[in-house]
């Protein structure tokens, strides 16, 4: 494994998570403002040719999971282009796409021909008027539609997808991964009363449902009163279903993985508030505009767009590359969040543009 990918604490960075834009077509409450986020002009975006020489560069290096990521990835036109040239790249086990749904059951179809292997779906109530009123747009049915159309294609944890080469590197019989998750960030007052309903959701379908910590990002007014821990979830989900069982995940993932027996898909945790994960983080981030962040909660940058574009050669890049990886702190704003959060000082916000 690449020297340039492991960090002063050995870990080895081989999942890179690359913002394809800043926009998005939802306003979720929890991330954006309502009148959106300042947009870097277009010229300062990486194109995709940048993003493919970025992407082999760090396949070359170890990497072998990308995960396209937002703003909303998929309302970038090249998005499929991207995802087919990155199949092509030998060493690439993993690619992945967070999405909030909203054009997911149109291109669904395109991008299982392209090479797509793992989905997360932001959806965070299963009652349409609080779904408007969360994202700020119409459009709960299409989310819906999009998640189940994924189910019936193979995105699921029961069959694999048939184009890959069994097993599945993400789900092995050793770590239950499944192919598909919804992303569920629980706030009090808003639809922490929705815990129930969302794990009944995986009661048929076999899906993952996901709950994730609220946190703070710039601008989003977030509070400890509004966070809901992990702890409190779980022990929501006990009194109902008393037989809720963990299950192995994987080392370096970020959800603690639960199931009620019985049911057909599984429940996971994303407690990056009240227990970090920063011990066996694996995760690089490239925002849109080109720079290379080492950690989400740390804001320091460096641009890999301006490198490129005066001329970089591959071993320049990966010194530049190396050198950030180096930095990387040990716990960064983790730990001081977990202070914090014994102290009740509001941590440092994640800022919006690297999202997320
Ligand atoms: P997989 O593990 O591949 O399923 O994806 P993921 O959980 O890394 O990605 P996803 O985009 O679905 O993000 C889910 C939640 O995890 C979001 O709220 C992210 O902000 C959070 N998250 C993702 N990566 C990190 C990270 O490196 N650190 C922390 N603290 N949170 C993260
Ligand atoms: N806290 C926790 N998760 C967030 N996400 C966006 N903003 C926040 C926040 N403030 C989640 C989205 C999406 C994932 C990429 O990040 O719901 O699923
Ligand atoms: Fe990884 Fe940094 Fe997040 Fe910790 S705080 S999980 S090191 S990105």
């Amino acid at each position: 494994f690449s020297a340039f990918l492991t960090d002063s604490f050995g870990r080895r960075h081989s999942y890179l998570r690359i913002s394809l834009t800043e926009k998005c077509n939802l306003r979720c409450q929890y991330c954006m403002p309502e009148e959106g986020v300042k947009l870097t002009p277009r010229a300062q975006l990486l194109t995709t040719a940048e993003v493919l020489r970025l992407a082999r560069l760090f396949v070359h290096e170890g990497v072998d999971k990308i995960r396209l990521t937002g703003g909303e990835p998929l309302i970038r036109p090249d998005v499929l282009d991207i995802i087919a040239e990155l199949r092509k790249l030998e060493g690439l086990k993993t690619i992945a796409v967070t999405t909030n749904g909203m054009n997911l059951a149109r291109l669904l179809p395109k991008l299982k021909d392209s090479g797509l292997d793992l989905l997360n779906i932001s959806l965070d109530t299963l009652i349409p008027a609080k779904f408007e009123f969360i994202v700020r747009r119409k459009g709960f049915h299409k989310v819906m539609e999009g998640i189940d159309k994924a189910l019936e294609m193979g995105y699921n944890p029961v069959k694999w997808a048939p184009w890959l080469p069994a097993p599945h590197p993400e789900a092995t019989s050793s770590v239950w991964r499944p192919l598909a998750s919804v992303n569920c960030v629980v706030m009090r007052g808003l639809n922490e009363d929705e815990i129930l309903d969302f794990v009944a959701l995986t009661e048929k379908k076999p899906i993952e449902v996901r709950f994730i910590e609220y946190m703070p990002f710039d601008g989003n007014k977030w509070n400890f009163k509004k966070m809901v821990s992990y702890q409190e979830m779980l022990d929501c989900i006990k009194q109902q279903w008393p037989a809720l069982e963990m299950v192995p995940t994987g080392h370096a993932d970020t959800a603690k993985g639960y199931k009620v027996p019985g049911f057909a898909g599984k429940v996971g945790f994303i407690s990056s508030m009240s227990d970090h994960f920063c011990g066996s983080c694996n995760r690089l981030r490239l925002t849109a505009d080109g720079n290379l962040k080492v950690c989400l909660f740390g804001n320091s940058e460096v641009s890999l767009r301006d490198e490129l574009r005066s001329g970089a050669t591959e071993t320049q890049l990966l010194d530049i590359i190396g050198a950030a990886v180096g930095r990387k702190k040990k716990q960064h704003a983790g730990s001081a969040t977990q202070r914090s959060l014994f102290l009740r000082k509001v941590p440092p916000a994640v800022k919006r543009a690297s999202l997320p």
